[in-house]
């Protein structure tokens, strides 16, 4: 076992501190080899974790991998992938994913299990979050159509139907027509031929039920036989349905405390909760953003970090590092260290700034703002520093980072208030350094 996971609990946590896409697939891609079981607590499809895999005989081309669903570590063999209850599953896209493993001779059989509390995602999802979306006009999310909303709001609404029902096809049917006929009163204008899905996911059955599991139990006895586990994170902790920049939000908990919620496992057993943040900031969808560079240079920095939605293929907005987000993440979600990510992205700049505080209407905030209006009216604090115009990809030690990219990392890590355990120099799985 490598020094630094060491360092890390049987139980450790991954998770985005910003608006998403932070590089949590990489990390967990790497952390998964040194851990028996990966297993994901929130969201759905709305996620897309990117990971590539080195290539023996194209070293210069690594295979590319984009999770969904499925999750990160599942590309090291003989690990156990495991769906947590605080996910929302669509059954073909899951499907489809473990089509496109099987391309790559990965087998799930054996290997993955999806957690019988875990509701399931319908197309009738998908069409209500498109309805939603045009019925707020300029006031709409940006969300990834993926039906989240629709289907984490029939799971509060206590309509929603879940992964287990599946091992009684007929009884599912009968609820699923029964919530399908609740949300046709309330949505006019969803047309959907429920007879036609419900047909399609008959079909599906035989591949989907030998996966279905209390997982909360199986990850509980796991643990007490000694197994590790690592919990996969999704979305980002300002993308939180409670912490995040409501409303502009998904609609589950992608911060820490979804973690327990999400799997069943133990407030008090993940006692290593590693944050992945992003040497810059970049966020997709509608919603503040105080940090956002509307000039040219968010174009160089979205070109450079090839800032393109994993799931959606949408151009990702692109702004300054924000200490605020970041400090507010740290104490959120209780990190016990963070994984600063894409600093190479940040290698051809003069210079870089860095927003360390928010004011509004005069007066200096300790904190995030509640109401989204609020963002429009802050008065941004920033430092700026020299950028390091090297190369830092290639570097494998911290001392190899040049002067002022140690400095630009030890600064954020004074203003988060958090030790910054990994840097993240490039797309491959070696181009991490890790932190004594
Ligand atoms: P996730 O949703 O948090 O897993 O992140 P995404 O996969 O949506 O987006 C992160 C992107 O950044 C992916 O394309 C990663 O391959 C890439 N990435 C991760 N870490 C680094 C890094 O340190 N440097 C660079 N240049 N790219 C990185
Ligand atoms: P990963 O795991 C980036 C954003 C959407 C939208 C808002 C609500 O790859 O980091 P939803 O479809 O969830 O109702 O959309 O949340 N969003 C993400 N943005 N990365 C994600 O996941 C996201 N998951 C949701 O873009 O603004
Ligand atoms: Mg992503």
């Amino acid at each position: 076992m490598t020094d630094y996971v060491k360092s890390l609990s049987p139980i450790t946590a991954v998770i985005g501190t910003q608006w998403g896409d932070e590089g949590k697939g990489k990390l967990i891609d790497i952390l998964s080899a040194e851990y028996d079981i990966i297993a994901r607590a929130a969201g759905g499809a709305n996620a897309g974790h990117t990971i590539y895999v080195p290539d023996t005989e194209n070293p210069d081309k690594p295979t590319k991998f984009v999770f969904h669903l499925v999750p990160s570590g599942i590309l090291h063999k003989g690990k156990i992938a495991v769906l947590g209850n605080g996910m929302v599953v669509s059954i073909p896209s899951l499907i489809e994913e473990i089509d496109t493993l099987k391309k790559y001779n990965i087998d799930l059989t054996g290997r993955m299990l999806i957690s019988d509390r875990a509701h399931i995602v319908f197309e009738y999802h998908k069409k209500i979050d498109g309805i939603e979306e045009a019925q707020k006009g300029d006031k709409k999310v940006g969300t990834t159509l993926r039906g989240m909303g629709p289907a984490y709001q029939d799971k509060i609404a206590r309509r929603g139907v879940r992964m287990g029902e599946l091992l009684e096809f007929d009884k599912f049917a009968e609820h699923v027509r029964s919530t399908f006929m609740s949300l046709q009163r309330l949505y006019k204008d969803l047309k959907h031929d429920i007879d036609k899905e419900l047909e399609d996911i008959r079909k599906m059955l035989g591949v989907i039920r030998p996966f279905i599991a209390d997982t909360s139990l199986y990850l509980y006895n796991a643990a007490k036989e000694g197994k590790t586990i690592l919990v996969e994170g999704a979305n980002g902790t300002h993308l939180d349905i409670d912490h995040g920049t409501y409303p502009f939000v998904t609609s589950s908990n992608p911060s820490a405390g979804g973690l327990h919620t999400g799997t069943g496992i133990g407030v008090n057993q993940i006692k290593s909760i590693v944050g992945i943040m992003k040497a810059y900031t970049t966020r997709v969808g509608s919603g503040p953003f105080p940090t956002e560079i509307l000039d040219e240079l968010g174009e160089v920095i979205r070109e450079k970090g090839g800032e393109y939605g994993a799931t959606t293929g949408r151009p990702r907005r692109c702004g300054w590092f924000d200490a605020m987000i970041g400090k507010y993440s740290v104490r959120i979600n209780g990190l016990t260290s963070v994984n600063l990510t894409k600093v190479d992205v940040l290698d051809d700049l003069e210079k870089i700034k860095i927003c360390t505080g928010y004011k509004h209407k005069g007066n200096k905030l300790g904190s995030m703002p509640a109401f989204a209006d609020m963002y429009e009216e802050l008065e941004l604090e920033y430092i700026e520093m020299d950028g390091w115009m090297t190369d830092t990809s290639k570097a494998t030690t911290y001392e190899e980072l040049p002067e002022n990219a140690r400095k630009y990392i030890e600064k954020i890590e004074e203003l988060i208030e958090c030790p910054i355990q990994f840097v993240g120099v490039g797309i491959r799985r070696d181009q991490i350094i890790v932190r004594s």
